[in-house]
């Protein structure tokens, strides 16, 4: 919508509604405006339960990455080609660079699909700092061909898994909103929803609004749990 139509728009939401009512329509849009979209976050303990073994199909292997050196050339170049190649190739060996792993699952030894994974923080500005033993997964993708298949549990059950024998503590994970094909596919791993939130990032500082909603409680029978999770993520805040 153009500017000069939305003033118009608000202008006529005025005659209606008057002042107190349009401040607050306009405060509500500009928040729209400026805040990405509002993601649902995650969280997963990786100590305080056992999870449960992956029963791998002998076809299926998840492998972990360190290095971009370790990523073979036909992989390299399946993960970038479907949108910028050069932005995609930076981004992967930035972060290799910063420590992050990358996480491939391969079925019949054909590339399936991969997401990442960083311990201590996160790559880009987060809702909340996490604690040196946390891992935060992240930008998780399936090949269109191997989509609808359980692919992405079965991944990152098998990165939980591992996790859990390592020195991680909890993971978060996050996705928008509006992707139901991934909050369908997270309500198939251990994540639990720990609540939604929008973010903005200008010169450097978070700024983080917390929606509080009742799907948290319908999502995740374990109520308790979620607020203590809540609490304990908004405690490392400061
Ligand atoms: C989100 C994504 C990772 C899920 O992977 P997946 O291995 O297909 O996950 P699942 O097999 O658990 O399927 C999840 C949902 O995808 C949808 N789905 C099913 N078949 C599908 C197909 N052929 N194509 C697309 N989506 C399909 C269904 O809604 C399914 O939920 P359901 O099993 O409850 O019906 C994958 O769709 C993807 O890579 N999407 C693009 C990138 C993205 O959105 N990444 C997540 C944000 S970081």
């Amino acid at each position: 919508m153009s500017f000069s139509k939305a003033i118009s728009r608000l202008a006529a939401y005025f005659k209606r509604h008057g002042l107190a009512a349009t401040i607050f329509r306009a405060r509500l849009a500009v928040k729209r405006a400026l805040f990405a979209d509002r993601m649902v976050i995650l969280y997963c303990d990786l100590v305080e339960r056992r999870l449960p073994n992956v029963n791998a199909p002998t076809v299926l292997k998840v492998e972990r990455l360190r290095a971009l050196t370790e990523l073979r050339t036909e992989h390299l170049q399946a993960m970038t080609s479907f949108w910028n190649p050069k932005l995609a190739n930076q981004n992967i060996r930035e972060r290799f660079e910063k420590g992050a792993s990358l996480w491939l699952i391969e079925c019949q030894e054909q590339l399936a699909g991969y997401g990442w994974t960083f311990q201590g923080s996160t790559i880009e500005p987060y809702y909340f700092p996490l604690a040196q033993d946390d891992v935060h997964l992240f930008d998780f993708y399936m090949f269109p061909d191997y989509r609808g298949q359980g692919m992405n549990p079965y991944l990152i059950g098998g990165i939980l898994n591992s996790l859990t024998t390592g020195r991680g503590r909890r993971a978060f994970i996050e996705v928008a909103e509006w992707n139901s094909a991934q909050l369908s596919s997270l309500r198939k791993t251990p994540f639990r929803r720990l609540g939604s939130a929008r973010s903005l990032t200008i010169f450097g500082y978070t700024f983080v609004s917390w929606t509080k909603d009742d799907t948290d409680a319908r999502i995740d029978n374990n109520s308790e749990s979620v607020s203590q999770t809540l609490e304990t993520a908004r405690s490392n805040e400061h």
